[in-house]
């Protein structure tokens, strides 16, 4: 017997955008250590970028991905597809084979070097197959060599700025491809907010976009800067209170639609080296819920609208049936407590890495029971 006095019982987390890091990796994370933080953060599903060592760009690669899931067992680990052989940004992959053999999108995530060419050329292919693209949208000649978001916190520490228009325009430009071709395309962790009113834009206008936000673009800015260096750094940037409000409110109102966690793991050596060659990216699959709560305790939204982009929206996204509260063998729901604190550190992240610049802070809100195919996966 479960006692979930106090406690909120809901349909489990599905993320579209983790970083397992296998195979190739897997000293910063792998299928099993990331399928463990997943549980804990209350998630049953998550889709692995294609950003591996090599880059899921083939049949076998896309197999290995669900096979080995299986075989961990405490999740469904789905694999999106590469755009383009070797996430190059020349030739696409044969994405009809990749679909068939259980990609269930297409991104070169961390990649962004597509041009509009290709880049509308991979929206018709996706769109005709049924499936879709994903953009990390990032325009490399306006980011060049920044790491902190261009504003007040970036000059005063002397970083390299990195421009919001770097993203603002590949959404524009990703938008416009969609409503041209009439194919879908999906923005990925969009951080600031004038990328977010484009999107508001590119909706009314009826393209068929959507856009997910990470929980740390909703929680976190370039402040973080002044305490953590490369821990900090992330791509796109931390920006700042604005843009963190903007997000905000989009996602509550349905101009972002789901969260996605942008769990980019590394390890310690990694984060350890100068700003300039440490590699961006932080942890997200055990923050999520605590820090999409506190939207829910600031009014922001409630908690029919915490289901839907946590779960029903990524989940429909995908084609995938939205996770069930149920008794049996298809029971898949989380159980957390809203109001129990915890401290994020070494031993209570699951993950292989500890990059995050939660590391020593407190969150409210959480995962006491994850269900799966009807068993407990994460028992608190
Ligand atoms: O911060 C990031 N980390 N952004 C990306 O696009 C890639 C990711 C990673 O793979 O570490
Ligand atoms: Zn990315
Ligand atoms: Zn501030
Ligand atoms: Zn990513």
């Amino acid at each position: 017997v479960i006692d979930a006095t106090e406690k909120i019982v809901c349909p489990s987390f599905v993320d579209l955008h983790v970083h397992f890091r296998d195979p190739g990796q897997t000293y910063k994370e792998d299928i099993e250590s990331g399928s463990k933080a997943a549980v804990a953060g209350g998630y049953t599903t998550v889709v692995c970028m294609p950003n591996t060592q090599p880059a899921l760009d083939d049949v076998p690669l896309i197999r290995y991905v669900i096979e080995r899931g299986e075989e961990v067992g405490l999740c469904r680990v789905l694999p999106a597809g590469a755009i383009t052989k070797g996430r190059k940004g020349r030739e696409l992959t044969e994405m009809a084979l990749l679909k068939d053999a259980g990609a269930v999108y297409f991104t070169d995530d961390g990649a962004p070097v597509m041009d509009s060419f290709i880049m509308r050329k991979a929206m018709e292919y996706a769109g005709s197959i049924g499936s879709f693209v994903a953009d990390h949208c990032e325009d490399l000649n306006l980011s060049q060599n920044g790491v902190a978001h261009e504003g007040e916190i970036a000059a005063a520490l002397g970083l390299p700025p990195l421009p919001p228009e770097a993203e603002d325009t590949m959404v524009a430009r990703d938008c416009v491809l969609s409503i041209q071709t009439g194919m879908p395309v999906h923005i990925c962790h969009i951080s600031s907010r004038l990328a977010v009113e484009i999107v508001a834009w590119a909706k009314a206008m009826g393209a068929k976009v959507t856009a997910e936000v990470t929980p740390h673009h909703l929680y976190l800015t370039d402040e973080e800067f002044l305490d953590f260096s490369c821990v900090a750094k992330v791509s796109p940037p931390l920006r700042t209170h604005e843009d963190i409000e903007a997000t905000r409110w989009a996602l509550a109102s349905g101009i972002i639609d789901f969260v996605a966690t942008d769990h980019a793991p590394h390890a310690h050596h990694e984060k350890m080296q100068d700003l300039q060659v440490c590699p961006p990216g932080m942890l997200g699959l055990q923050f999520a819920l605590p820090i999409v709560l506190e939207l829910v305790k600031k009014d922001y939204m409630d908690l029919t609208r915490l289901v839907e982009v946590m779960s029903t929206n990524p989940a429909k996204k995908i084609g995938l049936r939205p996770p069930q509260i149920k008794v049996g063998e298809t029971a898949e729901f989380t159980i957390f407590d809203p109001f129990e604190t915890w401290e994020v550190n070494e031993d209570t992240i699951l993950s292989k890495s500890k990059n995050t610049p939660l590391l020593g802070r407190k969150l409210t809100g959480k995962v006491k029971y994850t269900f799966y195919n009807g068993k407990i996966v994460y028992k608190d």
